[in-house]
């Protein structure tokens, strides 16, 4: 159907309610109140006027009764912000229809109908980013998980799923390249300037994997032949001049269907697949099917723009989306209860991917790092919730770490349960058994019990609790003995006081300290509350190396003598777990001394081990440059805050920088000839010189520690002979936290350099943001009112505020100035972009674990937030539950 032929429609509807400003208290939709559909749409056809300011949609739904609904007559369409122009039902306009807010509500008579509705949008004015928008001239869509019902009325839930048939008609040369799901069936043009496409989707899907692109496009085009032999059109779109940039995006794309055949037995389904580049996005990426939409900062990159982590996290997202074709699309969630079956285990999928194409030992190590800086804090704050939450206000607030990344660690636990092969057996079951469905956990777990055959009633636990496990190690040795006591418990959360023990799958071994050997990895479960493990054959006490590969994502508590932190740093055959050595040297340290708890021996005892374990990282001829990069990295303030029940963040910061001085005084020799030796390798992309990369930074950071005057010295030389972004941002990172004339001068350069590039001057905002310049959050303030700053564009909103939001001398200020600084933004970003704003709250939700004064601070900006009468469902959730 055409709007263009269409009578004028009526003016106003008089039903529609007024616009109420949303209730203080938003209701909570929970899980256990699911209903299946009434009604169903096998199919719909969409047909779009577009246009910048107007677009028209007219929809067409077939719909039918729901055999396995409650048998209601009322067909309830959601919608958000939208007025239905006209409503036809079998051809037939009626009148008899209601809004429920915003909801449209009409009675259908029979088993079958066909529903027509037209709306109008104004994708120009949608700064929310949600529906349908426009970003840079092009329009573009984003439906999951509720962007839908602000294009169109309709039943806007993940298990309503049918094949859409889209028609388009815009101006040509505003909208050359017309895009949707699926395969392009029809074309042509006009005399009027216009021109039309049709795309049709075969695969039925549910409406927040719709999606549409119009605007000014260029495409690296490539093709794949699959497992069977079929060929697929593969598309990068993006503005014209970027196409240079799109390389490194298409042969992750490749290397990621290839994989995915390879790995999980899964070819793709059409013969077509775009990607869409586009500057203005909430998130990453979105999966739509076979048209993902992508944030630029996922797609493009080169040596001259993009450092060694963008490529890594171009391969990342891509593969991400990539692989969501089967985990989500063809199989996709009952309900947004269930979002963690298709992100958890994406997650999941794109981890081992990456680990794959890299280093599998230092993916473990990062990807645990986010865990730990991201979700660990999340699971331990007043916003805590299981990886399948009980209830909700806003789901736009539950694309978490906990949904992602713990889900992806509840997975990979089964996984290392089962061994890869059996896990195999049980995703292929999985894939088998709920093809074309809606599915739940539960059935994911049901498949991965039935295909790997592993018994996971008390497993599914952890798909209910929130909180991360605490697990306590004692290590006894008697005789030849060594006896292992592990205890569990599980944190409180809210709406959760009392926790169950839950299986935890640990990876161990025992280490004989003369020969420097085990005798053989174990797989230890602690399914309760405590338990005893006993290993015979050891004339000396041995060193205990517990949660190897990190394969429960807990926390050990474990106090230990240096001296066997030291020995494990040296010698443990398991990467992370060398690792996680360091990391406990130095976290135990630091934690002892903000507490308070250290006399001036125990420091300089505590210190004079870590400066051994570095040295002798540093020194390491059988390491390569990209672990001893991980090796030498020091845990996060976040992490250290972690262990703390209640923490000074100013005395976090002071300790660990004092820590990084002593390093750099201490090690300056050997950090330098690291420096120099790094510096001697040429740009390539290989692992060799990527590691040198990563360290000659990583030990600029610490020259400039020890010795600021040679530290700038040392960037200013780095920045000037760079030929590629990772060396020219890390000297830039290590000059912006200096008080020298070279910062000035090198700021000035990058930003008259990469003008007009928005995802390299982020960059130039999040350095300056994340600098420890003593006047931080005074040109965090000018940075507000740079003209090339806009709340418009969320990139460049977060490359300035969540930088910000993560440096202690700016966020944790002992003014409040900084706590004030993102209050005030929320508050201002609101209005304008809901989903964005709300992402700035759990940082000041933390207040119960910082002091006092602190503390008090942060909750003032809440409570001011909280008296915002009109304020979005999604921040309102965020603030009442972290002042609640
Ligand atoms: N499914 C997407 C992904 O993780 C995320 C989209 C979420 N979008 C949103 N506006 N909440 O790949
Ligand atoms: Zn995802």
């Amino acid at each position: 159907m055409d709007i263009a032929s269409r009578p004028s429609e009526p003016a106003e509807n008089p039903k529609v309610a007024d616009a109420a400003p949303p209730p203080q208290a938003p209701p909570s939709i929970r899980r256990e109140d699911y209903l299946p559909p009434a009604w169903l749409v096998p199919e719909v056809a969409l047909d779009f006027r577009l246009g910048l300011e107007e677009t028209r949609v007219a929809s067409r739904l077939s719909v039918r009764r729901n055999p396995e609904g409650n048998g209601t007559a009322t067909l309830r369409l959601n919608g958000d912000q939208i007025t239905p122009l006209t409503l036809r039902i079998d051809g037939q306009e009626v009148h008899d229809w209601r809004m429920d807010g915003p909801d449209l509500l009409v009675a259908l008579p029979g088993e079958a109908h066909q529903v027509e509705i037209e709306t109008c949008l104004n994708p120009g004015a949608n700064s929310q980013l949600m529906g349908l928008y426009a970003s840079n001239g092009m329009l573009c869509t984003q439906c999951e998980a509720e962007g839908f019902r602000r294009i169109t009325f309709f039943p806007d839930r993940p298990d309503v799923l049918s094949t859409y048939t889209v028609r388009m008609r815009g101006d040509k040369a505003k909208f050359p390249i017309l895009l949707a799901n699926g395969n392009c069936t029809a074309q042509g043009e006009d005399a009027d300037g216009t021109h039309w496409a049709e795309w049709h989707d075969p695969w039925p899907k549910p409406s927040y994997l719709f999606a549409l692109v119009a605007g000014e496009l260029v495409a690296n085009h490539a093709t794949f032949t699959t497992m069977t032999g079929r060929t697929v059109d593969l598309n990068i779109w993006v503005r014209p001049g970027d196409e240079d940039r799109t390389q490194h995006a298409m042969d992750s794309l490749i290397a990621s269907m290839k994989w995915d055949e390879e790995t999980f037995g899964r070819e793709y389904d059409l013969d077509l697949f775009n990607i869409v580049a586009v500057s203005d996005f909430n998130m990453g990426a979105m999966e739509n099917k076979g048209l993902n939409v992508f944030n630029t900062r996922y797609v493009l990159a080169d040596p001259e723009t993009a450092t060694d982590a963008d490529y890594d996290a171009v391969e990342g997202v891509i593969g991400h989306e990539y692989f969501h074709n089967w985990s989500g699309n063809r199989v996709t969630c009952r309900d947004w209860f269930q979002l963690s079956l298709k992100e958890g285990f994406t997650v999941l999928r794109d981890q081992l991917f990456s680990a794959d194409m890299g280093s599998e030992a230092v993916k473990r190590i990062e990807d645990v790092r986010v865990l730990r800086i991201a979700q660990f804090p999340e699971d331990s704050g007043p916003l805590a919730h299981p990886i399948r939450p009980d209830s909700y206000q806003e789901i736009s607030n539950f694309y978490t770490a906990t949904v992602y990344n713990k889900g992806a660690e509840v997975i990979r636990m089964m996984r290392t349960m089962a061994g890869p092969e059996r896990f195999r057996k049980g995703t292929d079951l999985y894939f088998d058994r709920h093809d074309g469905q809606a599915a739940t956990c539960e059935d994911f777990v049901k498949a991965i019990e039935d295909g790997a055959g592993l018994d996971l009633r008390q497993f599914r636990l952890w798909y209910a609790q929130a909180g991360t496990p605490q697990v306590g190690v004692e290590l006894e040795h008697k005789g030849t003995q060594a006896i292992l006591r592990l205890t569990q418990s599980v944190p409180a959360t809210p709406g959760q006081p009392e926790k169950q023990p839950m299986p935890i799958p640990l990876r161990l071994a025992l280490y004989d300290r003369d020969r420097g050997e085990h005798s053989g990895e174990k797989l230890v479960v602690l399914d309760k509350d405590s338990d005893t493990f006993v290993f015979d054959g050891f004339a000396r006490p041995p060193v205990l190396s517990i949660n190897r590969g990190f394969s429960a994502p807990v926390a050990i508590r474990f106090p230990r003598d240096n001296a066997d932190l030291v020995f494990l740093a040296a010698h443990d055959d398991d990467p992370f777990a060398r690792y996680e050595a360091m990391q406990g040297l130095v976290v135990q340290h630091l934690v002892a001394a903000v507490s308070g708890q250290l006399d001036e021996a125990t420091r300089a005892e505590a210190r004079h081990a870590i400066g051994e374990a570095f040295a002798a990282i540093i020194a390491d001829p059988a390491l390569d440059d990209l672990m001893r990069g991980e090796l030498m990295i020091l845990p996060a303030e976040t992490y250290l805050a972690e262990q703390l029940a209640v923490s000074d963040p100013g005395a976090i910061h002071a300790e660990r920088e004092g820590l990084k001085r002593w390093l750099g005084r201490e090690l300056a020799g050997p950090l330098r000839s690291l420096h120099d030796r790094a510096a001697a390798v040429a740009y390539a992309r290989d692992a060799a010189a990527r590691g040198a990369r990563k360290i000659k930074t990583q030990a600029l950071t610490l020259i400039a520690a020890g010795d600021p005057a040679e530290g700038a010295r040392r960037a200013y030389a780095q920045y000037t002979a760079a030929d590629n972004m990772t060396d020219r941002q890390g000297a830039l990172m290590v000059l912006a936290s200096l008080d020298a004339p070279e910062r000035e001068e090198a700021l000035a350069d990058f930003h008259r350099r990469y003008e007009g590039n928005a995802l390299v001057i982020d960059k130039w905002f999040s350095l300056q943001a994340g600098s420890f310049h003593p006047r931080v959050l005074e040109h965090i303030r000018a940075l507000a009112r740079h003209p090339d700053f806009t709340m418009g564009n969320p990139n460049r909103v977060r490359a300035l505020y969540m930088a910000a939001t993560a440096n202690p001398d700016a966020f944790h200020h002992e003014s409040g100035e900084g706590y004030r600084m993102i209050g005030e933004l929320i508050r201002k970003l609101d209005p304008i972009n809901a989903q964005t704003a709300a992402r700035f709250v759990p940082a000041l939700g933390r207040w119960r674990r910082i002091e006092p004064v602190r503390a008090a601070q942060m909750r003032a900006e809440l409570e001011r937030t909280a008296a915002v009468p009109d304020l979005s469902r999604d921040v309102r959730e965020q603030v009442s539950k972290s002042l609640g």
